[in-house]
């Protein structure tokens, strides 16, 4: 459940990266009806967006970027953070210029937001339409027709089972080079601070099959690059229902990184205490599985650890960055820390500052602590840490994150990378961006006939804290 966005996401949270699409897709059956769609969250958020967009072209529903063109508007939401929750309110209010021009218009609220708020959402915002959670994407057509019969549509109904495994996902980004692959949906781990169990319901694993086929069609179409999306892929399992043959994450990573060498797997999110070595020398076995491992550690403190429910301690986590390290010396290791949680003390976020240094974080997605109705750690513990101490610790942290973001990059000074072209950078037309196994985005000069989609071999020669800068040896 975490971005794949820029490492200064603590000045520019993901859940501020609304972002919209577009897919200029004429279908035969189409009905003259466009939609417009809004993502924000995680790339889990991201991925769905890509369901719905299929499930609606199904309808002959067409996509525009174009929101002043649009028939119906939708928002997929997040509830990670009450700010999370805010610039989806703040957003919903723009829309009403729209709404008013156009009574007909149909807006829709998906995702975690629409899950927790439920028909409340009706309520509380009038101009909303529709309300369907992480699992009634199927029902959209439906709902839909609620709303154009001038009723109000919600689902709000979890499922044990939805996977949406038979859905194409309509590719929404427009790299045309890197994609997401939700592998499972929900999670059962209940670390204490968090909403997503309650908005995505029960962990379910999709078929082994079906993401293989899929990572297939993606290179067919010039992909070459895929991340394996859940909340917690390492507990990935899919017992084949004819052969009862198990299937875990580390089998599953195998099969994906066979289906061709030139297609680069990567995958998030990984828990601590579940990524296995098992996974790790799989990792280690095919040079197209990257070396990258985004390993949020929340807390350095086994005390804060264990109010937080992550089923691990600091030794615990320190343990699995050295088998990181001695199975996969080349593996950067990147993170989520949420700063403030409940009783933390000076003591408790200086353990959380050690354990940066320790783990020698590329990056970091770095938080305070904001609490989330209904989660055990709003009925158990008192929100005790004030504002202005969660600012100050916050800040230590991106300060510390900074630094070893820096001195990290610092170090690929002079080293060559393979690196996958995914388009031009944003500052300059002459130049490429792209990234190596470890992730790290690197611009470099353009060259010969190289185009997104191909690997090319780039040397370093300088570095911020964000990105690196090089030149294509070959
Ligand atoms: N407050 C602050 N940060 C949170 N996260 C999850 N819940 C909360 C919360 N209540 C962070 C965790 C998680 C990331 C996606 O968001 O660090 O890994
Ligand atoms: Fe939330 Fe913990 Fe599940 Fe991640 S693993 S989605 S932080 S409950």
């Amino acid at each position: 459940m975490d971005s794949n966005l820029t490492q200064h996401q603590e000045l520019l949270p993901e859940e501020l990266q609304g972002s919209a699409v577009n897919l200029d897709l004429t279908l035969p059956g189409s009905t003259g009806r466009k939609f417009y769609i809004e993502s924000y969250g995680c790339q889990m958020n991201f991925s769905d967006s890509e369901i719905v967009a299929s499930i609606l072209a199904q309808e002959g529903i067409q996509s525009t970027r174009n929101i002043e063109e649009a028939d119906m508007i939708f928002i997929n939401t997040c509830s990670i953070r009450e700010k999370a929750e805010d610039s989806v309110r703040k957003r919903l209010k723009e829309f009403k210029p729209f709404k008013k021009n156009k009574p007909e218009l149909v807006v829709g609220v998906l995702g975690c937001m629409a899950e927790r708020l439920k028909a409340k959402f009706l309520e509380q915002e009038q101009l909303v339409d529709i309300v369907a959670g992480p699992d009634s994407y199927r029902d959209l057509p439906n709902l839909l027709k609620k709303a154009d019969d001038g009723d109000k549509g919600v689902n709000v109904f979890l499922s044990r089972e939805e996977t949406y495994a038979d859905i194409a996902p309509m590719r929404l980004d427009e790299n045309g080079v890197t994609a997401f692959i939700s592998i499972m949906r929900g999670c059962d781990n209940m670390c204490s601070f968090c909403v997503v169990p309650f908005t995505r319901g029960r962990e379910r694993s999709r078929s082994s099959y079906t993401i293989v086929a899929e990572a297939e069609d993606l290179y067919l179409r010039g992909y070459r690059e895929v991340t394996l999306l859940g909340q917690n892929v390492d507990s990935y399992k899919w017992v084949n229902p004819e052969t009862n043959e198990l299937t875990n994450f580390a089998h599953l990573l195998e099969m994906v990184a066979k289906v061709n060498p030139q297609l680069r797997v990567r995958f998030s999110t990984s828990h601590p205490k579940d990524i296995t070595d098992e996974v790790l020398y799989t990792m280690a076995k095919y040079n197209n599985i990257c070396n990258y491992i985004h390993l949020p550690v929340q807390s350095g403190s086994s005390r804060i650890l264990e109010l937080m429910n992550r089923t691990y301690d600091r030794e615990w986590y320190l343990d699995r960055v050295s088998a990181i390290h001695k199975i996969i010396p080349e593996c950067a290791i990147s993170s989520d820390i949420i700063t403030g949680f409940c009783t933390e003390t000076e003591e408790d976020h200086r353990e959380t500052l050690s354990i940066m240094e320790l783990a020698n974080y590329s990056m970091s997605y770095m938080f305070f602590y904001s609490e989330r109705p209904g989660t055990p750690a709003a009925k158990k513990y008192k929100d005790d840490v004030s504002l202005e101490i969660k600012k100050e610790r916050l800040n230590e942290i991106i300060r510390l994150q900074n630094r070893l973001s820096h001195h990290h990059n610092q170090a690929d000074i002079g080293k060559t990378f393979e690196v996958l072209i995914e388009g031009n950078s944003k500052r300059s037309e002459d130049m490429f961006k792209g990234r190596n196994s470890q992730n790290k985005m690197i611009v470099f000069n353009k060259k010969g006939n190289y185009q997104p989609g191909d690997y090319v071999t780039v040397k370093v020669d300088s570095a911020s804290s964000a990105t690196l800068h090089g030149t294509i040896t070959a």
